[in-house]
């Protein structure tokens, strides 16, 4: 990544993020998914987002499959490559959450220093962290995509919980266990979470 040129300067935005949220009656903030691929992240991002929609908020979803289509397709799953991947969509989602969104992330995102570079890009109640938990074992009996199957045949190299590491959040705001908790429990758990923390009312 190039380093930042001093000609380049900053043009202030006219319509202020504190407007912003004061037009959609919501705060604006990440909901960051991370966890194994097949723990939950995509559907539990997704239908929380259908939740919050009907609530009528602002919101919308970057999935780590969705975005190596186009914006990451450049990228593969090299420990350099992952650490770009999150960096461009956390400051993505960043720019969302200026936006007024409420920006729901689902990505691997398999390193601590990364999701925590993330976080330090925003002000720190603007970052939930929610770490979908589900045991390699389960993911891999799930195997939706098939591609368990292929890491253990050597099909696909640096897959994360066979070949490469994830590293579990030791903090996160809310930890879900999806071997334990469906669907719509884990939903409940997110949007309480948002209430009691005054993100939707
Ligand atoms: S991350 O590690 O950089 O955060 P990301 O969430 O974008 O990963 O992409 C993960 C998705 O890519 C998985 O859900 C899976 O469908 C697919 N995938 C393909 N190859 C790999 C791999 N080597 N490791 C993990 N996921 C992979």
């Amino acid at each position: 990544m190039a380093t930042l040129d001093s000609n380049i300067h900053w043009h202030k935005a006219l319509v202020s993020p504190a407007e912003r949220e004061s037009r959609s009656g919501h705060k604006s903030v990440i909901l960051w998914f991370t966890g194994l691929s097949g723990a939950g992240k995509s559907t539990l991002a997704h239908a929380v987002e259908r939740k919050l929609f009907e609530l009528n908020c602002a919101t919308f979803v970057f999935d780590g499959d969705n975005v190596r289509h186009g914006l990451c397709a450049d990228l593969a799953f090299s420990p350099q490559d992952r650490v770009e991947n999150i960096r461009r969509v956390g400051e993505m989602a960043k720019l969302f959450t200026e936006a007024g969104v409420i920006a729901l992330t689902a990505f691997i995102s398999p390193y601590i220093a990364d999701r925590n570079r993330v976080r330090a890009l925003v002000a720190p109640e603007r970052f939930i962290e929610i770490y979908c938990c589900c045991a390699v074992e389960v993911c891999e009996q799930r195997d939706v995509k098939g591609l368990y199957a292929k890491a253990r045949k050597g099909l696909i190299t640096d897959f994360t919980g066979i070949s490469s590491p994830y590293e579990p959040p030791t903090k996160p705001e809310i930890s879900l266990n999806t071997e334990l908790l469906n669907l719509a429990e884990c939903v409940e758990q997110v949007i309480a979470y948002l209430k009691v923390h005054k993100v939707i009312t």
